[in-house]
């Protein structure tokens, strides 16, 4: 088992780049199997789901080309299966992208349910309700989804609660049906404008994404032809900036969107940071001692859930009483008993947790709960006295490129060790 240690009390100095969005890569691979013909993606980010989507790709009859470990060219001629097994959907969240550019395109997907981190009840109701109001019939049995259709009409889908994996997949399934889809209370998320953007420059015909109703006019075929580079995951630069005022730092981050960061950079203000915004680079840096703050996670442009526990860090040693509530996941808390372990004053119940914030965080054997709260862990380990170990890495390896490789270069005491 690998672990990482990392001995802490380094203020971050430096640069960082920002790799192509994990939620945005996780999408737009599934979505090839839309095109007949063949297209090239560039700026993925180097991390294992994206290593396995390409993987199942193959298994179902693409031609998968690598060219760098950023760029790939897929061809989805010849796709001659339709069914993924639990022991590989279960691995990560987004293999159900599979059901909606499946049915999309052969009208039928067997697919195991999706797995992915454990932040309490993940249904998927909305992109079922999404399928069968295209036409489809969908049955969940033994582990299984399977969805079928004779054809696949444009209709109005109303969703219920705004999500981003089922706006995405009411995208695919409806980018190849015969007339109008609009999908209503979408979800606005920058990967969603992504996946969007990926389709209609390989023929489609999508408008709206990005606001909060998206109007998919269905065509006949998606050609491909064309190459299309992910956008910069505004979560690993969140990652960053608030690591970086966490250590009493002062980093550049390179290649990012600021226009995607507005609820990242208020909330850093907000508690005593600076951030600097410089076309695709930001400047972030601490110059006194920060505050308590109170967040409320939301839907884009709402602050993310998925960068709740890295804040939840910052906030742990900030001056005075925070308060966090997570509106998304019922379980998004793991992290605080983790970081208890070292020191931080942090009570959670249901939803909300409680931050008294203290002077110091001390090292501790800690463990990765899921993705994000790895990322916090990491966040920690590089603020806290004494030598951190991490376990659990897989959780953080499946959505951070290089991230020891990364902080290292910003002057982070950090190194992977084989136990
Ligand atoms: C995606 C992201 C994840 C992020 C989350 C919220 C990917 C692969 N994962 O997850 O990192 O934390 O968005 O930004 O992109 N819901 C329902 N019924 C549904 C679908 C969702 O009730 O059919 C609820 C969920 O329980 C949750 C909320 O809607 O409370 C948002 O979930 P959703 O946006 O769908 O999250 P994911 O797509 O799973």
């Amino acid at each position: 088992m690998e672990k990482l240690i990392i001995t802490g009390k380094t203020p971050l100095k430096g640069e960082v780049t920002i790799s192509g969005a994990k939620n945005a890569a996780v999408a737009i691979i599934p979505a090839t199997l839309l095109i007949n013909g063949t297209c090239t993606i560039e700026n993925l980010p180097n991390i294992s789901d994206v290593k396995l989507y390409c993987d199942i790709l193959k298994e179902l009859g693409a031609k998968i080309t690598w060219h760098s470990e950023h760029e790939v060219t897929i061809n989805t001629t010849n796709i001659n299966a339709h069914n993924i097994p639990l022991d590989t959907t279960r691995k990560f969240r987004a293999s159900y992208y599979l059901l909606g550019a499946l049915l999309g395109r052969c009208k039928y997907a067997q697919v195991g349910s999706p797995g992915g981190c454990n932040l309490g009840a993940r249904p998927i109701d909305q992109h079922i309700k999404s399928f069968e109001a295209l036409g489809a019939s969908v049955d969940v049995s033994n582990g299984n989804i399977t969805a079928t259709a004779k054809k696949l009409k444009g209709t109005s889908i109303y969703m219920d609660v705004v999500s981003v994996g089922a706006t995405i997949n009411a995208m695919l399934a409806s980018v190849l049906a015969e007339g109008t889809t609009v999908i209503d209370n979408a979800a606005k998320e920058p990967h969603i404008v992504d996946v969007a953007n990926f389709l209609n420059t390989m023929g489609a015909d999508i408008r709206g994404a990005g606001t909060d109703i998206i109007k998919v006019n269905g065509v006949k075929e998606l050609k491909g032809n064309a190459t299309y580079s992910v956008v910069p995951d505004q979560i690993e630069a969140g990652t960053f900036m608030i690591a970086a005022i966490a250590s009493k730092g002062d980093i550049i981050v390179k290649n990012c969107i600021t226009k995607h960061l507005e609820s990242i950079i208020a909330k850093i203000i907000e508690v005593g940071g600076n951030v600097d915004a410089n076309g695709d680079h930001l400047r972030v840096w601490y110059d006194k001692k920060t505050h308590k703050a109170t967040i409320k996670t939301l839907p884009y442009p709402g602050f993310p859930t998925d960068l709740q526990p890295q804040m939840g860090v910052l906030l742990s040693i900030s001056e005075g009483t925070s308060i966090i509530n997570e509106s998304i996941w019922d379980s998004r808390f793991q992290y605080t008993a983790e970081l208890n372990k070292m020191g931080a004053h942090i009570t959670s119940q249901g939803k909300t947790a409680v931050f008294e914030g203290v002077k110091n965080l001390t090292a501790a054997p800690v463990y990765a709960t899921d993705l994000r709260a790895g990322a916090a862990l990491i966040i920690a380990g590089i603020i806290a006295n004494g030598k951190t170990e991490i376990y659990h890495l897989n959780h953080i390896d499946r959505g951070y490129e290089n991230i020891e490789e990364k902080f290292r270069k910003l002057g982070a005491k950090i190194e992977r060790v084989e136990e």
